[in-house]
């Protein structure tokens, strides 16, 4: 009669899983010290793998990050998508060098952040005006409340798959659980938020499915606004711009407003983000991450009417707007130095960042095909997510689940190979190259994967 072993017993006796347990802890001793001296922080960043221990990082260059036991990785976390030429870059470090000895921080404004506001209108094809906050998170929060008080409605339309940071609005996600296709359903991602807010607030739509277009529609009387993410961090694509124009002609036929999330895609898929992609114009949109050059921002952006609900100029449609590190000048110039650069080497360096993002892409979806391995690589140019399951994922309602749904752990298994062979892969499993990483970078990713699916295949995982 022929036994089925579990899985936990084909780590627990695969030679591969045990051997590469072995160096990694083997090799983070400090990393170990750490984690067992630290106890007063009660949650930490999301960790890479789940190691033992997490490994703790203490420098970074480049492509490159290097851990406090002196391993160094290729780095594809990017920072969670910020850095965008590289770890350290000299146009940042002088721009902020130079900052630092004239103090940092001023509460009264600086001219910085007039110069990066024209930078980001010259770029972002809706924005006529923008306001700063710290973070996505913010500024998401900010784009919903401005929405609402400028047409006197009170609901955001928002969709399955969706990322929009972690206020109350942004923690009641669309899911498929036990929705249909054209309907999604709402889970909570956190205790301690109110009913209203499901009840209330937000109208659960499908993404990359025209059944939106009819549910926008219907809702048009309380819908202020729908926000989303022109290529989402869970479903990484380009091939989105039929349902865009879609959304974007229903919004303008239902007076509602089209807020597009550029928190990652601003600055990452083109010059112009998403927007500037698809040449699709929304009428506001949100922006973080390499807007700030790699340290903290947040801002909305668009339309000059709308934007005047922030300035005082939006009579009873006021709203507030404030915070102690908002337009701050270490995040201003840095992100002055990162989008100048940026727009001076456009043309080479998007073109770069997305042959190699497709480079990867379209030789691991080759390999796993080939092969036979439960896995792909969705991508978005230099953002990419690998998912644990062969069949073809359209909408968030063909994700088996967002860790890997029935191949969990060989999905974890096969990131702790990958670490063996000095790549670092965020815990959220979104990731990013950057202008710094090279060829030769994406070339050893590449064959660090093919030889992770091996080493996970030779233990019976899948
Ligand atoms: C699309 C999107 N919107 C908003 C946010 C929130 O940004 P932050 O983490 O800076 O608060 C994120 C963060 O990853 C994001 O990916």
């Amino acid at each position: 009669m022929e036994t089925t072993i579990s899985i936990e017993d084909k780590i627990l006796h695969g030679k591969n899983a045990q051997s590469i347990r072995k160096i990694l802890k083997e090799r983070t001793p400090k990393s170990f010290e750490i984690k067992n001296k630290g106890k007063k922080v009660a949650q930490e960043v999301i960790q890479t793998v789940r190691l033992p221990h997490p490994v703790y990082m203490e420098s970074a260059e480049g492509g490159n990050m290097t851990d406090v036991d002196g391993n160094t990785y290729i780095d594809t976390t990017m920072g969670f998508g910020p850095i965008i030429l590289g770890h350290n870059h000299p146009v940042v470090r002088e721009a902020v060098d130079k900052q630092l000895n004239r103090g940092w921080l001023f509460g009264l404004p600086g001219e910085a952040q007039f110069e990066l506001g024209e930078l980001l209108c010259d770029a972002s094809p809706c924005a006529e005006e923008v306001i700063w906050a710290n973070t996505g998170t913010e500024a998401t929060m900010y784009a919903m409340r401005a929405a609402r008080a400028f047409t006197g409605k009170s609901k955001i339309g928002v969709f399955d798959g969706a990322y929009h940071g972690a206020h109350d609005y942004a923690l009641f996600y669309a899911t498929f659980e036990e929705g249909t296709n054209d309907k999604p359903n709402g889970m909570y991602v956190s205790s301690g938020i109110s009913d209203v807010i499901k009840n209330d607030t937000l109208e659960l739509l499908p993404y990359r499915n025209e059944a939106a277009f009819d549910l926008i529609r219907k809702n048009k009387d309380d819908l202020a606004a729908i926000i989303l993410e022109g290529s989402q961090n869970s479903n990484p694509r380009l091939n989105n711009k039929d349902f865009l124009q879609g959304l974007r002609d229903v919004c303008t036929e239902c007076d509602v407003l089209m807020i597009m999330d550029e928190v990652v895609t601003g600055f990452r898929v083109d010059y112009g983000g998403i927007q500037g992609y698809y040449g699709i114009k929304a009428d506001m949109a949100t922006y973080g991450k390499i807007t700030g050059g790699g340290f903290p921002v947040g801002a909305v952006a668009g339309r000059k009417d709308i934007m005047a609900v922030f300035g005082g100029r939006g009579g009873d449609k006021r709203i507030f707007h404030g915070g102690t590190f908002n337009g701050n000048p270490l995040s201003m110039i840095a992100g002055q130095a990162v989008i100048s650069h940026l727009k001076e080497n456009k043309d080479t360096i998007y073109p770069s960042l997305m042959d190699k993002g497709n480079r990867l892409t379209n030789e691991i979806n080759k390999f796993c095909e080939e092969n036979e391995y439960p896995a792909q690589i969705l991508n978005a140019g230099s953002k990419f997510h690998m998912k644990f399951q062969r069949e073809s994922i359209s909408n968030g309602f063909d994700i088996k689940g967002y860790y890997g749904g029935e191949h969990k752990q060989a999905e974890n298994e096969f990131y702790l190979h990958l670490l063996g062979h000095n790549v670092m892969v965020p815990g959220v499993r979104l990731a990013f190259l950057c202008d710094a990483h090279t060829d030769e970078d994406v070339t050893t990713i590449i064959e660090s994967m093919k030889a992770s699916f091996e080493a996970v295949r030779e233990d019976g995982l899948f």
